[in-house]
C-alpha cells in the first residue's frame, strides 16, 4: 500500500511468544492503575521521506528522543485507552476496538499526525496481546489495558507539521475500579472558574494537552475535600464531564417522565466508548426516555431540590461506571441520592457491559 492509505510496511518483526525473562505477574487484587507493564511494546516510526516503517514488538524498554521532540515542546500527542478481557471461556478479546482506532484516527488528523489503517493497528495489537497473553488475568473483574500513543519526534523547535512520528503502544494489567466489589460514589468539585474544554478547542480529541492542565483543578478539588471535578462550561454553566469520564443523568423530569441524559457530541465532549455503550444499551432496554443534550447546572440543581434526580454517574474504560454522591458548588454542599436509589440503572449498565466483556451470558 501507499503512504495515502496509512498502511505499515508488511514486514512484521516481533519475538518469540516467550520472552527469555518475563516479569513476575502482579496478584489482580494489589493491582495499581498504570504503573505495571508487560514484557513487550509495540513501535511504528514514521518519516516523511520514508513513510511507515515495519511495525515492531520489543521488549519493553525506554525511547530515545531528540530533546527538541515536537511532543516534548508542542504537546503533539495523543493516546487512546483501552482494554482486552479473558473471557469466562479463557479467550481473550478487545471491547469495541474499532470505536477507539476511530477516535485515535480523528486525533490523529486534528494533530497533523500521518494516518495509518486502523484495521492493521488492531491487528498489530493483537500481535502484541498474543506474544504477552499470559499478561492478562485471569480473573473477569481484572483486565489488561491497552495504552495506544503516538508523537511527534521531529528533531526541530519549528511550530510546524511534524516529519518524524512514533507510534507505540504499551499494555498492563489493570484490576478493578472499585476494590471491594460494591460500588463506592464520588463526591465533585463543580467551580466555573475553570474550563475543560471549550467550542473550537479540541476537547472532542485524545490528546495529552488536554489533560496535563485538569491536575491542578484536580488538587483543588482535593484540597477542598472532593474527590474529582465536574466540568462546567459557559456563561450558563453547562455540564459536560465528571473527571476523565463523561455524564449521565438519570431523573424524573418535569412533565413526570423518567429520563436518562447525557451531554451532546458537539465539540466539547471526548466521545467515550463507555458513553456510546450505555446509550446504545438504555436505547436497546426501552425502558426510559435516553437523551442527548445540554444539560445546565442550574437544571441539576433544580432537578436536586425538587426531589426529581434518581442516579447521576460517570462511565469510562475504567470504572464502566462511578456513582457521584456529592457535589460541592458555589460553597453549598448537595447530596446526591444515587446511593439510595440503588442506583438501579448504574448497575444494571455495569452487569450488562462486564458480562458483554468477559462473555458472561448465563448465570
Ligand atoms: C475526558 C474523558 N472523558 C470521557 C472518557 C471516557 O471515555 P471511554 O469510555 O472511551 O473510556 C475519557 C477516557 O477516555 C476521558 O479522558
Amino acid at each position: 500500500g501507499s503512504d495515502q492509505d496509512g498502511e505499515f510496511k508488511d514486514h512484521f518483526t516481533y519475538p518469540p511468544a516467550t520472552s527469555p525473562n518475563p516479569s513476575p505477574k502482579p496478584d489482580p487484587s494489589t493491582l495499581v492503575f498504570g504503573k505495571q507493564f508487560s514484557d513487550h511494546m509495540l513501535t511504528i516510526s514514521w518519516s516523511a521521506a520514508g513513510g511507515w516503517e515495519a511495525p515492531q514488538i520489543k521488549p519493553f524498554q525506554n525511547l530515545s528522543l531528540h530533546p527538541a521532540s515536537s511532543a516534548l515542546h508542542y504537546s503533539i500527542e495523543l493516546f487512546e485507552g483501552m482494554k482486552a478481557f479473558r473471557g469466562v471461556d479463557n479467550h481473550i478479546r478487545l471491547f469495541r476496538p474499532m470505536l477507539n482506532m476511530e477516535r485515535m484516527y480523528r486525533s490523529t488528523e486534528r494533530s497533523c499526525l500521518p494516518l495509518f489503517d486502523k484495521v492493521e493497528l488492531i491487528k498489530c495489537i493483537n500481535k502484541l496481546i498474543e506474544v504477552d497473553q499470559e499478561w492478562v488475568p485471569y480473573s473477569t473483574d481484572a483486565s489488561l489495558y491497552i495504552r495506544p500513543t503516538f508523537i511527534g519526534t521531529e528533531p526541530s523547535l519549528g511550530v510546524s507539521r511534524t516529519g518524524h512520528s512514533l507510534l507505540f503502544v504499551i499494555i498492563g494489567p489493570v484490576g478493578p475500579y472499585f476494590a471491594t466489589g460494591g460500588f463506592s460514589p464520588v463526591s465533585l468539585l463543580a467551580d466555573p472558574r475553570y474550563v475543560r474544554a471549550w467550542r473550537g478547542g479540541v476537547g472532542e480529541y485524545k490528546m495529552g494537552g488536554n489533560y496535563g492542565p485538569t491536575i491542578a483543578v484536580q488538587s483543588e478539588a482535593a484540597k477542598q475535600g472532593c474527590q474529582q471535578v465536574l466540568w462546567l462550561y459557559g456563561e450558563n454553566e453547562e455540564i459536560t464531564e465528571v473527571g476523565t469520564m463523561n455524564l449521565f443523568i438519570y431523573w424524573t423530569t418535569e412533565k413526570g417522565e423518567k429520563e436518562l441524559v447525557t451531554p451532546p457530541l458537539d465539540g466539547i465532549i471526548l466521545p467515550g466508548v463507555t458513553r456510546q455503550s450505555l446509550l446504545d444499551l438504555a436505547r436497546e432496554w426501552g425502558d426510559f426516555k435516553v437523551t442527548e443534550r445540554r444539560v445546565l447546572m442550574k437544571e441539576l440543581i433544580d432537578a436536586l431540590d425538587d426531589g426529581r434526580i434518581l442516579e447521576v454517574f460517570g462511565s469510562g474504560t475504567a470504572c464502566v461506571v462511578c456513582p457521584v454522591g456529592s457535589l460541592l458548588y458555589r460553597g453549598q454542599t448537595y447530596q446526591i441520592p444515587t446511593m439510595k436509589n440503588g442506583p438501579e440503572i448504574a448497575k444494571r449498565f455495569h452487569k450488562e457491559l462486564t458480562d458483554i466483556q468477559v462473555e458472561k451470558f448465563f448465570e
